[in-house]
């Protein structure tokens, strides 16, 4: 049975990207002002927040972020609750919320998510970032992300014959994409013969294939049937959520051109929304590497299993193609504040959705796919949405 009762009904993120001077909650409060007050909805009117944020400790030496980051929101006193899944832990936190909604325990919550992760080096970055792997079997004997999405680049190369131009073409596109939207990390093209040049981070995987290292917040509000119209005429409605998850550690998986929770949470997802891949119009995957992008074209269906790389070859999956995958840039070119990014998943469809997505706008608007996931692959979420008068 289709969700019935939680629409977003406002949505907003700050820029990504290397935010000199600017703090994890200045950059919070930003993002949730924009959601809130700038887009008609009091603050006074939210009941409870749910909020994603990774790994503050290890980057701004901040824990217990949700009841720091909300007072200083000016929202003191509500029922804030930290949500941490790795890289999905804004999409965990959203279904949280959904799931809050949905029960009748309240009518109107905040989603936010932030992460602050330019204040220390890349290699400091890195090794925080490898907490979201298995530490006894992984990470801790030297396995980073680059490292881990370079294995599953290799296996799919092998397996399905795709190559190290097919992953740049990815990089290409969302370059492109990101190019017309200015909250991007990155807002300029790169050519084909630039994603192809050869500063390996992690073989095959070039520095054009990762996302970036960045800072950004996100913030939703979500509000039941009764309540959206105060505040728009265009609500947009999660009809459909899933999440799965799989071994922490690769060395366990018997498969590694797929990632099996997001398989399992999409088919969630669809079965609940009733409805499937072709009734999608775009998807937001999470593009944490090149390779991310085309495995999860194919784990969520859109794709056969090895066809994600000539759908990008073929511009399927381009602004303008049949299936437009990541349309203001993704993870890759927008950047990666691993805690904001799965809300700002959320803000990226809302916007595609109601036909204010500017010169990112996608033909075909009425229902999305957004796919987020954390770590190895091993927590995954998936919602679909559509408009609420599609
Ligand atoms: C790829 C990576 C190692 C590059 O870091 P770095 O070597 O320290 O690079 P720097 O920050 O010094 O940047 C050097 C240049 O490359 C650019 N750059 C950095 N990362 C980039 C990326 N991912 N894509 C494109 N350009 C990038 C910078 O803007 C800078 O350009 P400039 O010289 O024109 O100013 C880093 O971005 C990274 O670790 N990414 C992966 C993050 C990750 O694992 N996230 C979790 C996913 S599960």
């Amino acid at each position: 049975m289709p969700l019935k009762n939680t629409n977003i009904v406002s949505a907003a993120q700050t820029k990504f990207g290397k935010l000199e001077g600017v703090t994890l909650r200045e950059m919070f409060a930003e993002a949730v002002d924009k959601a809130t007050t700038q887009a008609g909805v009091p603050k006074e009117d939210i009941q409870a927040a749910f909020i994603g944020t990774f790994i503050p400790e290890m980057l701004v030496h901040q824990g217990h972020t949700a009841p720091l980051l909300l007072d200083y929101a000016g929202m003191r006193g509500l029922p804030a609750t930290r949500h941490e899944a790795a890289c999905a832990s804004g999409a965990t936190a959203l279904r949280a919320a959904i799931m809050a909604i949905e029960s009748g325990l309240y009518d109107t919550v905040l989603v936010a998510g932030a992460e602050k992760m330019t204040s220390v080096s890349t290699n400091r970055a890195t090794e925080a970032l490898a907490a979201a792997a298995d530490d006894e079997f992984e990470s801790g004997i030297g396995l980073t992300f680059p490292g881990v999405f370079a294995i599953a680049a290799v296996a799919h190369m092998q397996e399905y014959g795709t190559t190290e131009e097919d992953m740049a073409l990815v990089a290409v596109k969302a370059h492109k994409n990101a190019s017309t939207n200015p909250l991007a990390q990155f807002q300029k093209e790169i050519t084909l013969e630039k994603a192809l040049t050869p500063r390996y981070i992690a073989w095959p995987l070039k520095l054009f294939d990762c996302s970036p290292i960045s800072d950004g917040a996100a913030a939703l509000v979500l509000t039941s049937n009764e309540k959206a119209k105060q505040y728009t005429d265009t609500p947009v409605r999660i009809i459909g959520t899933g999440q799965a998850s799989a071994s922490m550690n690769l060395c366990d998986r018997t498969v590694l051109t797929s990632f099996e929770a997001s398989v399992k949470a999409s088919r969630i997802a669809y079965d609940m929304a009733g409805l499937g891949p072709k009734d999608m119009d775009f998807a937001v995957v999470h593009d944490c590497f090149t390779i991310a992008e085309i495995i999860a074209t194919e784990d969520l269906g859109l794709f056969e299993p090895g066809e994600g790389a000539r759908a990008v070859r073929e511009g399927v999956t381009a602004l303008d193609g049949d299936m437009p995958v990541n349309p203001m840039g993704g993870l890759k070119a927008v950047g990666h504040p691993v805690g904001a990014t799965g809300v700002k998943q959320a803000v990226v469809v809302y916007r595609e959705l109601i036909g204010e997505a500017g010169p990112n706008q996608v033909p075909r608007h009425d229902t999305a796919i957004m796919h987020n996931f954390g770590g190895t692959g091993a927590t995954c979420v998936v919602n679909i949405m559509r408009r609420a008068d599609a």
